[in-house]
């Protein structure tokens, strides 16, 4: 007998181990996405989410001023940057999952539920590709420290489902658009072909969760009777430490559903 979605993904929450927590996502995956294809849809569920996810024991996990830093145009430099890469996907995976297993009080389609599946798996992919990439070059994820806070965002959002939306796929998932051109390219001067592989290949799958968010939230706010914008800038200054920093990928964040006028109003610091 099959589990219900939101058990799925509380179970993926409370594993610890990167590559079992990644297989075991990619394998809830494929059984929704196969239930769905034969028309007989999951049942969604209710689940008891932890705080926090289940994480290895390794990395050490420090305050990011405490991250040593490396130059990026060393071999370790570049190692510890694929490092972080790992540590953001797996991040994601739990994350993806996360808003799969909170917010399930919210009645959604199916369709909020397909997206989200589709890509907790390509977070679990993206997190299988990178660390390939580190073995091949002789570390693996835990070898290094990693910043603590990651899941600041999302604790901070546990109990609002629109600002969940906002922050993190419409802020920090847009931010890895905007910067992943530029890690590309170091990988590609660098001469190493499996990062770039891997690099492009979350390049491109990024566009699609940045879209979801904004689909999902826009969805929200029509429900609501709100303004997506003025709620877009309510939500991230609620929310978001900080303001936004330009450049942007303009294009990209386009191409996700994204207009200008969402973003580029949050990189004046404002009260929170
Ligand atoms: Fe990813
Ligand atoms: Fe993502």
């Amino acid at each position: 007998m099959s589990l219900r979605l939101a058990a799925m993904a509380e179970a993926v929450l409370r594993t610890g181990d990167g590559r079992a927590k990644a297989a075991l996502s990619l394998d809830y995956a494929a059984q929704w996405a196969a239930a769905r294809a034969a028309g007989a849809p999951l049942e969604i569920g209710t689940a008891s989410p932890p705080d926090r996810p289940a994480r290895p024991a390794r990395p050490d996990l420090l305050d990011p001023r405490d991250v040593p830093r490396r130059r990026p145009g060393s071999p370790q430099g570049r190692i510890a940057m694929l490092h972080a890469v790992a540590h953001i996907e797996l991040n994601a995976v739990d994350l993806h999952w996360d808003i799969i297993a909170r917010f399930t009080d919210t009645p959604m389609p199916l369709g909020f539920y397909d997206d989200w599946v589709k890509s907790a798996g390509e977070e679990s992919k993206h997190f299988n590709l990178v660390c390939d990439v580190l073995e091949a070059h002789g570390s693996h994820y835990g070898a290094l420290p990693a910043h603590a806070g990651m899941w600041r965002a999302a604790e901070d959002t546990a109990t609002d489902l629109m600002g969940r939306l906002a922050v993190v796929p419409m802020v920090l998932e847009a931010r890895g658009l905007d910067v992943t051109p530029d890690m590309i390219a170091l990988f590609e001067k660098a001469g190493d072909a499996g990062a770039v592989a891997a690099l492009r290949t979350i390049y491109a799958e990024e566009v699609a969760h940045v879209a979801y968010g904004s689909k999902w939230f826009h969805f929200l706010c029509g429900r609501h009777e709100l303004d997506p914008k003025d709620n877009f800038h309510d939500l991230v200054r609620r929310y978001f430490r900080g303001p936004l920093k330009p450049p942007f990928n303009e294009a990209k964040r386009a191409e996700a559903g994204l207009p200008p006028d969402f973003y580029w109003p949050l990189t004046e610091t404002q009260g929170k």
